[in-house]
């Protein structure tokens, strides 16, 4: 049995213990002034439907001026919003409306690497090896392709980019010579920074203070385990594993031993690990935890109702409970929940885990199925392993059976949206929209595909700009009425009949079953709840069921019907079933999720 109760430590509940907060990737979203490019003016337009949504918060990624190399998450100047997504006035307009409707605003910061176009890093290429100017990134001589050769010809270490490719690029000295090489984990234009200069630490605390000072109620903080390096930058046997295409590398067993909460960083054996990133002396490492312990003393000089939501890809989950202790970040997204797919018995196995590691540190858990680096869940479960988690999907990939994706995701969102905590929605979920799956080559703009010579396919599909009216040009993605311009990505012919208009009050359908259910988590407080496994909860049959507060909660993965216990009615269902006849179903179908209460 796992309960999770607030408030916790009887500090009074903060707005996030228990928020929903809804993604928007700003180039996809909506488009305010017809360029088909999504931007801050679309946002403003539709904070209403996102009112009538019933989320609490909106996090939006990265809008500042940037050459978009990877979508804006290669910021140029962390004080500028980019033209292309309007201006600083337009943020502090969109800022001041969405306060005004009741929604808090947490924006990305992206503290592990600029754009190479920062001027920093354009003060460091042309400045000398050794100077200033480049000790706020990671620059080293390269070794020698013949020892004591003094040609400097190969990388400093065998580090390769999360992107695919070294992870090390050489730059042209000013005398035209080759020069020293610069430490980039993601894209060549995402030089990493050096936190071990204080320069560093003291601009970011800068700018938290510059979004602060604007009114924003908190940041999600972009790779949160990276930033911190190993000490000489060793080279590391993982990195022959992550080969161009491939980082899958087998998980390491959970380590028993003590749950965290002390302010120790040493007694923990160290893992980083994912299907992304797997365990490295560039990720997790100790050191990220003062960073964020300097942090949470910044936002608090603004009052206590500050946050910041960890983008970390670690495990087990008591590693990434040491992201949220008390006195470093607030949340951190939960992705042992988002890998666990379509099944009862992962699904079970991480709710149970991260509840516990969360509630060793006093911290809210959150819940999160899809974002704009996934696949999205709506396409994953209705491929032929619903726990797979592939790296983007292309035409010549197994295609999912969108129906039965769909069936299960709306089933899945019933789940998390009952669970005690905080739930992360990415935009257009709560459409049903699938993931681009039949994207041609020459439209895509990922650089993992990139780095990759195509062999991760990458994200493009899941970040299609989103289909608001099924009869316009662009399905409505140009919400200024002349959108003449093509939405950056193209969009697939399926989201005609998903657009939000052919939705809107229709029974039935994704967005009112997802207004309902977020309806129904404000009234019976389930965030603020906690979870108790249900006696019918049988996750190695397919079947998960808890309670929560006066809800009992019922999931199929299994293969047979469900009968509905005896004694209960179903409120809200997954499936397709007329509000008015719910008080008469006695069964929960495969791939379908209830909320019962007693009769
Ligand atoms: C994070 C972002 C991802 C980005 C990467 C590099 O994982 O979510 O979109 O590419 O960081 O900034």
């Amino acid at each position: 049995m796992s309960k999770q109760t607030f408030p916790v430590s009887g500090q009074p509940p903060q707005w996030w213990a228990d928020a929903v907060v809804y993604q928007i990737y700003p180039r996809s979203f909506a488009d305010g002034n017809g360029d088909g490019m999504g931007d801050l003016r679309g946002i403003m337009d539709r904070l209403p439907y996102l009112e009538k949504l019933g989320v609490n918060a909106i996090w939006l990624s990265p809008f500042y001026k940037s050459p978009q190399a990877d979508g804006g998450y290669d910021v140029a100047d962390y004080r500028q919003v980019d033209p292309l997504f309007g201006s600083l006035a337009d943020f502090d307009a969109m800022l001041l409306e969405a306060h005004r409707r009741g929604l808090k605003v947490i924006v990305d910061l992206v503290p592990n690497h600029t754009s190479d176009e920062h001027v920093w890093f354009q003060e460091a290429l042309a400045a000398e090896p050794g100077s200033r100017a480049r000790d706020r990134y990671i620059f080293r001589s390269g070794k020698d392709s013949v020892p004591g050769s003094g040609d400097g010809n190969r990388p400093p270490n065998n580090w390769k980019s999360i992107f695919g490719g070294p992870a090390w690029s050489r730059v042209t000295e000013a005398d035209g010579s080759p020069g020293e090489w610069y430490l980039h984990l993601f894209d060549t234009k995402q030089p990493d920074l050096n936190w071990e200069n204080p320069e560093v630490h003291e601009e970011m605390r800068s700018v938290l203070r510059f979004w602060l000072d604007r009114g924003v109620d908190g940041f999600r903080v972009d790779v949160a385990h990276g930033m911190v390096k190993e000490k000489g930058l060793p080279d590391w046997d993982g990195a022959a594993a992550m080969v161009e295409g491939t980082s899958a590398v087998p998980r390491e067993p959970a380590p028993p031993g003590d749950a965290p909460g002390a302010h120790t960083d040493a007694e923990e054996p160290h893992r980083a690990v994912s299907p992304v990133y797997p365990p490295s002396p560039f990720f997790d490492q100790d050191g990220v935890h003062d960073i964020y312990r300097d942090w949470h003393r910044v936002l608090a000089e603004y009052g206590s109702d500050r946050m910041m939501v960890a983008e970390a890809w670690v495990e087990p989950a008591e590693r990434l409970a040491r992201y949220v202790r008390p006195d470093e970040m607030q949340q951190a997204f939960n992705f042992d929940f988002l890998l666990a797919g379509w099944n009862a018995e992962r699904m079970a196995e991480a709710i149970d885990a991260s509840l516990a590691a969360a509630a060793s540190v006093g911290a809210p858990c959150t819940w999160v199925l899809s974002n704009h680096d996934t696949v999205r869940h709506t396409t994953r479960f209705g491929l032929s392993d619903p726990t797979t988690f592939p790296k983007g999907i292309a035409a010549d990939d197994e295609q999912p059976d969108a129906a039965l994706g769909l069936a299960r995701a709306r089933a899945a969102t019933l789940v998390s949206l009952a669970l005690p905590g905080s739930a992360y929605l990415y935009q257009g979920e709560e459409l049903g929209l699938p993931e681009h799956t039949t994207l041609p080559a020459d439209a895509r703009q990922d650089p993992t595909f990139f780095r990759t010579q195509g062999a991760e396919t990458g994200r493009d599909g899941c970040r299609v700009p989103l289909p608001w009216a099924a009869k316009l040009p662009g399905y409505g993605f140009g919400t200024a009425g002349n959108g003449s311009a093509q939405p950056w990505l193209p969009q697939p012919e399926s989201f005609g009949p998903l657009a939000a208009d052919v939705q809107d009050g229709e029974e039935g359908s994704t967005l009112e079953l997802y207004r309902a259910a977020l309806a129904f988590r404000a009234e019976q407080n389930l965030g603020r709840g906690s979870l108790e496994w249900a006696e019918i909860n049988a996750p190695e049959s397919g079947l998960l069921a808890f309670q929560n507060g006066d809800v009992l909660v019922v999931a199929n993965m299994g293969f047979a019907s469900a009968p509905v216990p005896e004694g209960y009615t179903v409120v809200l269902a997954s499936g397709p079933v007329p509000a008015g006849e719910l008080a008469t179903v006695r069964e929960v179908p495969v791939d379908s999720a209830v909320y019962l209460r007693r009769e």
